[in-house]
């Protein structure tokens, strides 16, 4: 069984991201959890870290320390990741020395509503995951594009193509996780 600790880079109710990695979430192997990390955190200031870490932050820090494997499921913002993010990343960086990150096997994947399909932000997420001596799984790849009519009123991916992609990630993710933890 694999405990998955899930950042979902959209704070949107609607977000397309979110219904992504929920029907991640139905199409994964019997036994997988998804634990969601809430990133709607202050923002990152060093003078506090050492003095003051906030216990939002400390919650989503302990929810990937417990975690075999992370995914992140996360819009492109500018060509880039968000900036809330980016911003809960670094708080579970830190401080220096205790990255939670460090040797754990991570996915990304994303949804957007144009043509590129998040693959400039999954490029800049793998940049931040190589600094964070992340394992990086790198096929399959999900840039789910023109997302905007994909998934129902529920939240349900109805695209019969799509979905058989999310199916093979999973079934690729993990196992991957499972022997890389
Ligand atoms: C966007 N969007 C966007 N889409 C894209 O494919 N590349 C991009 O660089 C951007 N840039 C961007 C910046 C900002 C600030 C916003 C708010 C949006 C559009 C984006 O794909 C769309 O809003 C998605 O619906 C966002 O994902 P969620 O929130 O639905 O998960």
């Amino acid at each position: 069984m694999a405990r998955i600790a899930v950042f979902v880079g959209s704070l949107r109710k609607e977000s397309i991201n979110k219904y992504l990695a929920k029907n991640l979430e139905e199409l994964a192997p019997k036994g997988t959890e998804f634990i969601y990390v809430d990133i709607n955190l202050p923002l990152f200031n060093q003078d506090v870290e050492a003095s003051d870490y906030p216990a939002s932050a400390q919650a989503g820090k302990d929810i990937v320390k417990a975690s075999d494997g992370v995914l992140f499921v996360t819009p492109e913002y500018n060509r880039s990741i968000p900036g809330p993010l980016k911003n809960a990343i670094d708080w579970i960086s830190r401080p220096w020395g205790a990255n939670s990150f460090a040797e754990k096997p991570v996915g990304i994947v994303g949804a957007s509503i144009g043509p590129v399909g998040t693959a400039i932000a999954q490029s800049d997420m793998r940049h931040i995951l190589a600094f964070l001596e992340t394992k990086q799984l790198s096929h399959p790849e999900i840039y789910v594009a023109n997302a905007t009519d994909l998934f129902d009123e529920n939240g349900h991916l109805t695209d019969e193509r799509w979905r058989k992609n999310l199916q093979a990630y999973m079934d690729t993710f993990i196992p991957w996780v499972e022997k890389e933890k």
